[in-house]
């Protein structure tokens, strides 16, 4: 397996690639096929995952690395 990538999409989704797992806060792990789309805008009905209301609600946000600044790095 592949480290664990995640991909900020441009007005969209977390995308997740790779070895990894996502649990609820029991535990539990959420089921996993590969890949998962997680909501970034809060507006999905299916959170954690994206369900494409994002694109309906024309939700936009770009998320650049250069433009995150970590304090006192
Ligand atoms: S990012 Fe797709 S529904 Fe929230």
């Amino acid at each position: 397996m592949s480290a664990l990538k995640i991909t900020v999409m441009n007005s969209g989704p977390l995308h997740l690639t790779g070895d990894f797992e996502i649990v609820d806060a029991a535990g539990h792990a959420f089921p996993n096929q590969g890949i998962f789309s997680l909501c970034r805008c809060g507006k999905s009905a299916r959170k954690p995952y994206c369900d494409g209301t994002h694109r309906a609600e024309r939700w936009e946000n770009e998320a650049h690395s250069d433009d995150v600044r970590i304090p006192n790095a």
